[in-house]
């Protein structure tokens, strides 16, 4: 059995590790870690966790987890790898985003040069685990088994800001697209009630738009924030969709529905959300068992992954500040953050 641990237990996120754990066969969650003891206290009594520290470097060097789960914000991911790199900690699980601006994203993409390829660093997934629900999973395998012809468009949005959901959107774009690289991006953006410093720290403007040129003559569709469509008559954090055209078909995934259209027959129904999440994060979690026992199986939502798809965004803030498309990669600005919120302030 693997030891597992999660840094971070006062919010709301870690609930789902540990929920999860129920659905997982090879670990179990043996030690946490949060600052604030009575919110550390009752998450552990709850999910029946003994070790419990305040500290996450004590925890890494004294409980020595197989793995870890990092629930921090953006801006305390860094320094809690360099901790887990210099502890031998051999793998972390990184909620998303993994980067807010052009700084972080170097200092990460620095990391990740050694991390997972070589014995000096630990093995790095973003939190994606929506690629993992079972019922984006059945869709991707519909697309990636040609039954919707080939793919010519994608569309995906998300009721939150990028940093919030824009990620998710993209891991599902090129969850959808395998293999394909991005090649430009247009964007536009508005709104900087998001930009604004909170202890969350998911700066992004409120709302945006981009197209996104793959390789193969695909372009996809990104909307995030009110500007995107309403999915569903839940919270926010339920308007997350994507929609894959191909010559003879398409599909559609939302939180709560799918659709799909295959040789002219139309299919459909509903699933819920919960439900299928606590399974798509058990899976994730089995899939970093799976690269840790044999480092070609790499996990599909790998730190180099979460990094590409970052770069769109970048890409993304370039093209509506300078007003022009983006050929990506994009070797980032520097104070991208301040640089939009002073145009949208
Ligand atoms: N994948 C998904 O579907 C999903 C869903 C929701 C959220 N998320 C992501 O999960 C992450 C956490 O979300 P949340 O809602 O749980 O956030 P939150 O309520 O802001 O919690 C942040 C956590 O980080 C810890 N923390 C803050 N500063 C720290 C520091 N300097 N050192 C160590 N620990 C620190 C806090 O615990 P202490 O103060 O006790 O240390 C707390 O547990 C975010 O990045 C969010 O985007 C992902």
């Amino acid at each position: 059995m693997y030891k597992c641990a999660i840094i971070g237990v006062s919010g709301g996120r870690a609930r789902g590790h540990a929920d999860a754990f129920r659905h997982v066969k090879r670990g179990r969650l043996a030690a946490v870690s949060s600052r604030n003891k009575d919110k550390l206290d009752a998450f552990a009594d709850e999910f029946n966790v003994g070790p419990r520290y305040t500290d996450y470097r004590e925890m890494l060097q004294k409980e020595r987890p197989d793995l870890v789960f990092v629930n921090t914000p953006p801006n305390v991911r860094l320094e809690i790898l360099e901790a887990a790199k210099g502890a031998g900690t051999p793998a972390l699980v990184v909620e998303k985003p993994i980067a807010i601006e052009g700084e972080d994203f170097r200092a990460i993409r620095e990391f990740a040069a050694t991390s997972g390829k070589t014995d000096d660093g630990p093995k790095v997934a973003i939190n994606h685990q929506l690629h993992f629900h079972p019922r984006r999973q059945r869709l991707q395998s519909l697309v990636a088994e040609g039954r919707i012809g080939e793919v010519r468009f994608v569309e995906a949005s998300c009721g939150m800001n990028l940093a919030y959901q824009g990620t998710h959107s993209l891991q599902a774009i090129g969850a959808f697209l395998p293999g394909r690289r991005p090649l430009s991006v247009f964007g536009q953006v508005s709104g900087a009630s998001g930009l604004r410093d909170t202890p969350g720290k998911h700066f992004a403007p409120d709302e945006s738009l981009a197209t996104v040129k793959f390789e193969g003559g695909v372009d996809a569709v990104l909307r995030c924030g009110a500007n995107a469509p309403r999915v569903d008559d839940g919270p926010i954090y339920m308007h997350k969709r994507i929609a894959v055209y191909g010559t003879t078909g398409w599909v559609l995934w939302t939180m709560s529905s799918w659709e799909t259209s295959i040789d002219g027959t139309r299919d459909g129904g509903s699933h819920e959300y919960f439900g299928e999440d606590v399974h798509g994060q058990a899976a994730l979690t089995e899939a970093m068992f799976d690269w840790m026992e044999n480092g070609k199986t790499v996990h599909p939502l790998h730190l180099g992954a979460a990094l590409s798809d970052f770069n769109i965004i970048l890409g993304l803030y370039q093209s509506a500040l300078h007003r022009t498309v983006v050929e990506l990669p994009v070797e980032p600005e520097d104070s991208l953050v301040g640089r939009l919120r002073k145009a949208l302030g």
